[in-house]
């Protein structure tokens, strides 16, 4: 499919790298494609960035049909931009799809969006290490109906948005809140897609967790709240003596290409790395023989986000030395200098733009 092409007459002025902050500032243009049952996936093209018009009654609005992905355009030292692993997304983006009972566009309808948008915004991807070009790919049910049935429209666009480092000159630790009173997701439900209603659930804790002056919460299990799921955005992994424990990919927590990446690099360092139920007492448990030396989040957005403190209403429990550990310093220095081009790209995870 050609991709039609319509440039801004009015380019916004760029802001600072040091104003970015996270998802604050979007880019001057937008992919869109429309899907309907009857034409699939069609009329695709870049426009300038802009409201969308949707009919009061979409399926979107009233019953949630929405997933969406977050990967990251980098400009690596040699002034290259390149995206990192940009087919997980679309595999993602087609498991929760199919999960929300919609139709993620294919692979190249996917990639020749993201090719378009990211050259056209070229001058949009920063350059200061640390900085990116996050990129919001988003699937909707346009449909008017209200019915309560999967929508036979929908909207994939993709926006852009230029983010800031996550941390300052150096790497940070955050506190975390062990949520055991809401839940995230449930056994059976969508906690494996990335689908909105999975953040609107979330709302609540995370602002809680706030006013107790944590960062994020630790998602436990919705049943019994005894098991360990995942850390605010990100996959969580701790390091209990010489081994790596993660919460496997049980249904209710999101399968993380940085949770992915993280588990092959490990692996290659030959340290032991456990996809397995985590429960909640074998990691305290660690904690009082002074077993766990590290507890670290992963994600997109941060790539790799140290926990130096857990807490609950009755214990707060330190990690380690209370800061940064090794193998959490290991992780982030490695994924810096491989988006950022100063290393080879040795697993063929990045993927050249322009
Ligand atoms: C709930 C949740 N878990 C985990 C992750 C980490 O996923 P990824 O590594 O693909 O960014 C994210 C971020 O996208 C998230 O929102």
């Amino acid at each position: 499919m050609g991709i039609a092409i319509e440039r801004t007459s009015a380019p916004k002025p760029k802001p600072k790298s040091t104003e970015y902050g996270f998802g604050r500032f979007f880019s001057d243009h937008m992919y869109m494609v429309d899907y309907s049952a009857a034409d699939g996936w069609h009329s695709p093209r870049i426009v300038p960035y802009q409201p969308l018009t949707l009919d009061p009654g979409a399926a979107v609005l009233h019953y949630g049909q929405a997933i969406f992905e977050g990967l990251k355009a980098f400009r690596g030292v040699d002034g290259k931009i390149r995206l990192f692993r940009p087919e997980m997304n679309w595999k993602r983006l087609t498991a929760s799809a199919d999960r929300l009972c919609m139709k993620a566009p294919d692979l190249p309808t996917y990639m020749e969006g993201l090719q378009q948008l990211v050259t056209t915004e070229r001058e949009w991807v920063p350059t200061k290490e640390g900085t990116a070009l996050y990129l919001r790919p988003t699937l909707i049910g346009t449909e008017a109906f209200l019915g309560v049935r999967p929508a036979e429209k929908y909207l994939y666009y993709v926006i852009a948005s230029p983010v800031g480092a996550y941390y300052g000159d150096s790497l940070d630790s955050v506190k975390i809140w062990i949520e055991r009173e809401y839940s995230r997701a449930a056994p059976g439900g969508i906690g494996a897609a990335k689908a909105g209603g999975n953040y609107a659930s979330s709302l609540k804790a995370a602002l809680e967790a706030k006013k107790r002056g944590y960062a994020q919460v630790l998602w436990t299990d919705a049943g019994q709240h005894k098991f360990v799921e995942e850390v605010g955005t990100m996959n969580v992994f701790f390091l209990i003596g010489d081994r790596v424990i993660t919460p496997a990919l049980s249904g209710t927590i999101l399968p993380g290409v940085m949770r992915d990446s993280v588990i092959e690099v490990l692996r290659s360092w030959n340290l032991q790395v456990e996809e397995r139920s985590v429960p909640l007492a074998e990691i305290l448990e660690a904690h009082k023989n002074g077993e766990l030396k590290e507890v670290f989040g992963t994600g997109t957005a941060a790539q790799v986000s140290p926990v130096s403190e857990l807490g609950t209403e009755e214990q707060v429990y330190k990690i380690g030395s209370g800061g940064v550990g090794p193998l959490s310093d290991r992780l982030y220095t490695y994924f810096m200098e491989l988006n950022y081009g100063r290393t080879k790209d040795t697993m063929g995870w990045l993927h050249e733009i322009c």
